[in-house]
């Protein structure tokens, strides 16, 4: 399917955007190198397909990395960003579809009183850690190994996702008092994380409730209620960070889910439709210590901006409980799919599926991933190659072990079949022994 690498219009775009462009890109996953090979450079997206610039096409399970749980260029959505666009595309003053959105997640999310609108994830995070800061007055952070909360330079420390792939354990350029302030507690450790909260006298534990920046790695039962438990018996706030997992994994996500409430939620990605919108919210009695209600300072030129409003409100209008049910049934459908292929392709033992609904990860692993150190001790080579055999047979999977697929609602059995024959085949062409 793909053409010799460097004849491509890809690979001319991509020897152009090394020039410009630090690696090529502009966010580091996109690159590929954890897959051994050069950027796609993307031209359109529909439904659940991508097409590159060299007329190849592809299933997505990328969807940009979340936000477009109905797909691509979703016509109601489209219609929602036009409509708003023509009426102007910022203000920097408050517009009606601020006060629906704000009402309509809080409708969702039972904790979520109030919210603040930012225009990405890592600011959300940001300033949710400075609200814990002031709320409480301490300055430590509690986060976990392999979960991701944006490039906060105090989150950085083992950080999952694109930090893994590239083998980058923090930062340089992060001050060590911004690292000294967080303490890493391996996931779904107990015992870590009942000594950690009998030590230190935290203002805030951060986590992903499900964890997908170290691919998936669900709560263990009972983890969710701990973290609460440990939370307020230490003094400090809960913040889920619902990034991913929020209006995905259930319409109110993983609070939802799990029936524990954090005290603050940070939300991104299906919020802003596939536009750059984000948020933190909490009770009214939290968020109300955000300026100008409160003295905690924090502001954004296109926060809250009308176009993203606009995609996010359609986007979570369209996710009704029957989109729910459908995008379960197409990840449980895609999940058991793509078990079979481990067995057809002659990888039983070596490689497993873990999935809830709307995520999935296929780890090169015998035993089921629980940490950040199994995520890491999976066979990442054999990922990396059988990536290269699903996209040379037009499928386009995230290129890390560490980074979940994002089934959307546009995947219908088609795509999802298409997928399952390209992934059983991708198996069988991995060279013999690999992983073994
Ligand atoms: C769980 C989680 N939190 C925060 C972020 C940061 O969001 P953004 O990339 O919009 O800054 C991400 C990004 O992937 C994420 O997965």
């Amino acid at each position: 399917m793909t053409a010799s690498l460097t004849d491509t219009r890809s690979a001319e775009l991509y020897r152009r955007s090394l020039e410009r462009l630090p690696g090529g890109v502009n966010s580091p996953v996109r690159a590929m190198r954890a897959i051994g090979r050069d950027p796609i450079f993307i031209d359109r997206g529909a439904g659940a397909e991508l097409f590159d610039v060299d007329g190849n096409r592809f299933v997505d399970y990328v969807c940009s990395w979340g936000p477009l749980i109905h797909g691509h260029a979703h016509p109601r959505v489209l219609e929602a960003i036009e409509q708003a666009a023509a009426k102007g595309t910022s203000f920097g003053a408050p517009t009606a579809g601020e006060v629906e959105l704000a009402s309509e997640v809080a409708r969702r999310m039972d904790g979520v009183e109030m919210l603040r609108m930012t225009s990405s994830g890592t600011e959300a995070s940001m300033t949710a850690i400075r609200l814990a800061r002031a709320a409480t007055g301490r300055e430590p952070i509690l986060k976990f190994a392999g979960a991701y909360h944006g490039h906060v330079d105090g989150l950085l420390a083992d950080a999952g996702s694109g930090l893994a792939t590239q083998g980058i354990p923090a930062s340089p350029g992060v001050p060590a008092a911004a690292a000294n302030e967080t303490v890493v507690v391996p996931w779904n450790d107990t015992d870590a994380l009942v000594a950690a909260t009998n030590h230190y006298e935290l203002a805030a534990i951060v986590a992903e409730p499900y964890p997908a920046n170290m691919g998936l790695v669900p709560p263990a039962p009972g983890f969710l209620e701990l973290l609460r438990e440990r939370a307020h018996h230490n003094g400090a706030l809960l913040i889920f960070d619902e990034v991913i997992s929020g209006f995905r994994v259930a319409p109110g996500g993983a609070q939802e889910r799990s029936d524990v409430i954090p005290d603050l939620t940070i939300m991104g990605k299906v919020i802003g439709g596939g536009l750059p919108a984000a948020a933190y919210g909490g009770s009214r009695e939290l968020m109300e210590r955000i300026a100008p209600a409160g003295d905690v300072y924090q502001a954004g030129t296109l926060s809250g901006n009308p176009l993203a409003v606009a995609a996010g409100l359609k986007t979570l209008e369209l996710l009704t409980e029957t989109a729910y049910a459908q995008l379960a049934r197409t990840t449980e459908l895609l999940a058991d799919g793509l078990r079979e292929a481990i067995r057809a392709g002659g990888w039983f033992g070596r490689a497993h599926v873990v999935s809830v609904p709307g995520l999935l990860t296929v780890f090169f692993r015998r035993d089921r991933v629980r940490d950040y150190a199994d995520a890491s001790d999976c066979d990442r080579d054999a990922y990396a190659a059988w990536c290269r055999e699903l996209l040379a047979r037009g499928v386009y999977p995230p290129a890390s072990q560490f980074e979940a697929w994002f089934p959307s609602l546009a995947h219908d059995e088609a795509a999802v079949e298409r997928t399952l024959e390209a992934a059983t085949a991708a198996f069988a062409a991995l060279p013999r022994g690999a992983g073994a």
